[in-house]
């Protein structure tokens, strides 16, 4: 089915898809970064720090890939929350551009909590602190909050529990979400590109009309 859209919509729907090719390739460099940074981080509290500190000093480009998993990662994060509003702007309401929005929120969602998840990885007075404050909110969530608190710490307080399963969920169930929603989004943009008229078909549209009167 051809849809027809004003140019407004035109140049919304062209900044959505290359939204997320950015939002693919910054999530992809952020999983490859990720995955070299975890040869030499070493999940335990009094080890995190020691260990990122080694990977920023002495690995050759460790440095770099730190920069690149940070710049990456949180460029996700502001990319991302764009592409809401783009999308939002531009809005056209088939299936493809349903499953692409609900998707980019979920995606957003997902990588706010990779952001949040590595906030003790560095293992500084800063993080545990915040992560501390944290915890007390998630405690005050009705019902679930003491049982939430329990599966992020591991039982008692902050500790090396707390660091290995922040970094389980960080690197293999977050990490691997947010690689495939940004492949779905990806996908139901372009969807979305080849259900709509392209600008050329709109010309020849308006021509075609022109000579019909
Ligand atoms: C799509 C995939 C991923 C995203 C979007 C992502 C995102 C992030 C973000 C936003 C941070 C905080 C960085 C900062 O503000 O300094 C971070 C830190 C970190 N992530 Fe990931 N991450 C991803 C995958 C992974 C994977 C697969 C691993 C390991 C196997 C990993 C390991 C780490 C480590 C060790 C840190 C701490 C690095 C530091 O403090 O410099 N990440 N990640």
């Amino acid at each position: 089915m051809v849809i027809k859209e004003s140019r407004f919509n035109i140049v919304m729907r062209r900044t959505a898809t290359i939204l997320s090719v950015v939002i693919i390739t910054f999530s992809l460099i952020a999983a490859s970064t990720g995955i070299l940074l975890s040869i030499y981080y070493e999940p335990a509290s009094g080890r995190a720090y020691e260990s990122l500190k080694m990977i920023t000093d002495q690995i050759e480009y460790g440095w770099l890939f730190r920069k690149a998993h940070h710049l990456a990662g949180n460029g996700v994060i502001f990319i991302a929350l764009i592409q809401i509003v783009v999308m939002f702007l531009g809005r056209k309401f088939s299936k493809s551009w349903y499953i692409a929005w609900v998707n980019g929120i979920f995606l957003t969602l997902t990588v706010i909590g990779l952001s949040w998840t590595s906030m003790i990885f560095g293992w500084d007075q800063l993080g545990f602190w915040r992560f501390n404050i944290e915890l007390g909110t998630i405690e005050a969530i009705p019902l679930i909050g003491e049982q939430l608190r329990e599966i992020l710490t591991g039982g008692s307080g902050v500790s090396t529990l707390t660091v290995k399963r922040l970094y389980t969920i960080h690197s293999y169930i977050l990490s691997t979400a947010a690689i495939i929603l940004s492949i779905v989004h990806l996908f139901s943009v372009l969807w979305l590109e080849k259900q709509v008229s392209t600008p050329q078909e709109l010309i020849q549209d308006v021509g075609a009309s022109v000579a019909e009167s």
